[in-house]
């Protein structure tokens, strides 16, 4: 349960933490966000989230509320006063507060900034991920600039819900041309008959996931073939294998896409020798 959250320079009770009505983000989702898994009370991969918020912000000209080490300190409280030894920190960082009005508001304008800490059931993605998920594909209708981590996510959490309605876990964003971009909420995977790991190269079309980078410096590590390029729907129903990448879920193996199995039905071994060297290849720091 988060009893404590972080808004604005203040630590609030979860019922009092509030942001102003006039808060761009709530009005424009005019806002970035971050999501870290905290694993035995430390910090997964924080070096390479907070530079993707650094980026997320400068891409969208909002200014940073506070140093990356002010932003560690207060990262570090939230955990400690919500007790968390699993689970995530949330962060997201809006543009600010007042009058409605589409342009910009005036320079000197403070952003908002809000940090939570959630626990989550500690092997709940383990367990899962040994039966596997299935996805629903879904006609990618986002914005041209997927590489920033906005709060504009209704695409994704009707995609999402879709996919739930129909008993997939996970969404998969299909372009015009038919080729998968990425998930809902990860990034999309799979694995050649020649045991090539392949993903969406980065660009505006999909989030460059940090998940997706430590894996793919674990699958060097591992000797393994990685192929940052386009892959057809076509190509992941043939696949031997597909997984998808997050934060959330680490290296989760995907089971079914549309109601048809992947490989043999069965989470694979790449996913699952990759999900098993994930820690031991990310940055795992003091919260
Ligand atoms: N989502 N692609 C999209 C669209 C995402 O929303 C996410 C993460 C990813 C994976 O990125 P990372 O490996 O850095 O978590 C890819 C987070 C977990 C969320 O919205 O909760």
């Amino acid at each position: 349960m988060t009893r404590i959250v972080y808004v604005n320079g203040a630590y609030k009770r979860y019922p009092e933490a509030a942001v102003h009505a006039e808060d761009r983000g709530f009005q424009f989702a005019d806002a970035i966000y971050e999501v870290i898994e905290i694993r035995d009370g430390r910090l997964v991969d924080a070096t390479r989230h907070l530079a993707r918020l650094a980026r997320s912000l400068r891409e969208l000209d909002i200014p940073a509320p506070m140093s990356d080490a002010a932003l560690m300190q207060v990262i570090g409280q939230v955990i400690r006063r919500n007790r968390v030894r699993d689970g995530i920190v949330y962060m997201q960082v809006t543009r600010g507060a007042g009058p409605r009005d589409f342009a910009l508001p005036p320079v000197g304008t403070s952003p908002t900034i809000v940090v939570l800490a959630r626990a989550q059931r500690k092997g709940w993605s383990a367990e899962q991920a040994e039966v596997g998920i299935a996805i629903k594909t879904i006609p990618d209708n986002r914005w041209g600039r997927c590489d920033i981590k906005t709060v504009m996510l209704l695409p994704a959490v009707l995609a999402k819900n879709e996919a739930r309605s129909s008993g997939a876990k996970e969404a998969w964003f299909i372009d015009a041309h038919g080729n998968v971009t990425e998930g809902a909420s990860s990034n999309a995977w799979i694995v050649t008959a020649a045991g090539s790991l392949v993903t969406h190269p980065l660009g505006a079309q999909i989030l460059p996931g940090v998940t997706r980078a430590t894996v793919i410096d674990a699958a060097k590590l591992e000797g393994l073939k990685v192929e940052e390029r386009i892959f057809a729907l076509d190509e992941a129903f043939r696949a031997r294998e597909a997984f998808v990448t997050s934060a959330t879920n680490i290296v989760m193996p995907v089971v079914r896409i549309d109601g048809r199995p992947v490989g043999d039905g069965k989470p694979g071994n790449f996913a699952r020798r990759l999900r098993t060297r994930f820690h031991h290849v990310a940055e795992i720091s003091a919260g």
